[in-house]
């Protein structure tokens, strides 16, 4: 299968009191075309730097100083900052780790998800608010009439990271960055966000980038894992054989960390089981 992304030997500093520290010393990946990929790694081993790397926000400190981010062809490192935009807003998109922080608390729902369409697909207003109720109806939100006109205070964190995860879809993007999309939700909900995700990437093409610490809850819905460390990718295999064989002795570390719980639940698929989460919109 062909890839949409290859990372080669990528190197990026951050600048502090005038001295370059490392972040990532070499980070080879390569994500294949509509595959769900998990990054896994320890607190600051380099994970959110990579996104940030690929989606083109890196912090001023921040300098890539040398490797290349090939994306459908093309080494992004190399655009200018409006053609990354353009990528960024159409090609790559990302759901974010925080549901509560990351919607205009003062745009209705309905219209934050139309500015997208109009914005990016060229869709009139009309046309952006059909494909609206539409794509809200797709992420399981009930009654998407109602919830495009509510405000983001009116919704719950599971609510609101269904309307994300809508935004992201929304432009039919080649990849997907997804920062550890559930750890600010609580663990019903994060399964249910999990089984959304899985079953939304699964009716599309477009390839997704699942960042996590846990190695458990990944193994369920990737195909393919990469262990990173230190801002190094130290192993990269299918979920299976992750779990199976890990070959590097970080891997085994973090499997022993892993819960029963996750490793027994991989084997029973329970990607469909759970009811729809309650909306209560508050
Ligand atoms: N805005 C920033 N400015 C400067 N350095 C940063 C910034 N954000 C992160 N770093 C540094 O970059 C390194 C990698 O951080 P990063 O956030 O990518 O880790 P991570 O793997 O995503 O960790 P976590 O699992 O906690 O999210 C860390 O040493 C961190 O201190
Ligand atoms: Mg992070």
């Amino acid at each position: 299968m062909n890839s949409i992304l290859n990372i080669d030997d990528l190197h990026l500093e951050v600048r502090r009191d005038h001295i370059a520290n490392p972040v990532l010393s070499g980070v080879d990946l390569s994500i294949k075309i509509g595959e769900i990929h998990g990054l896994v790694g320890n607190s600051g081993a380099g994970k959110s730097m990579l996104a940030k790397a690929i989606l083109g926000i890196l912090p001023a400190a921040t300098r890539i100083s040398s490797g290349v981010i090939n994306f459908d062809g093309k080494d992004i490192t190399r655009l200018d900052s409006k053609q990354r935009r353009h990528l960024a807003s159409r090609h790559i998109a990302m759901i974010p780790q925080d549901p509560m922080t990351s919607l205009n608390p003062v745009r209705r729902v309905g219209k934050q998800v139309c500015d997208v369409l109009q914005l990016h697909m060229g869709m009139d207003r009309g046309k952006a608010q059909q494909e609206t109720q539409r794509l809200l109806d797709n992420v399981q939100i009930r009654e998407p009439k109602t919830v495009m006109r509510m405000y983001p205070f009116e919704l719950s964190g599971g609510m609101r990271q269904r309307v994300l995860i809508a935004i992201a879809f929304s432009c039919k993007p080649e990849l997907i960055i997804a920062d550890e999309p559930t750890t600010a939700l609580d663990v019903t909900v994060q399964r249910q966000i999990l089984q959304l995700i899985k079953q939304l990437q699964m009716n599309s093409a477009t390839a997704l980038l699942f960042i996590s610490h846990d190695l458990g809850v990944v193994a369920k819905i990737c195909d393919r894992v990469s262990i990173m460390q230190s801002g190094r990718i130290v192993e990269c295999q299918t979920a299976e054989s992750l779990f199976d064989e890990p070959q590097h002795a970080y891997t085994q570390s973090l499997l022993e960390t892993t819960s029963k719980y996750y490793r027994f639940d991989r084997g029973t698929n329970t990607h469909s089981e759970t009811p729809a989460e309650h909306q209560d919109h508050a």
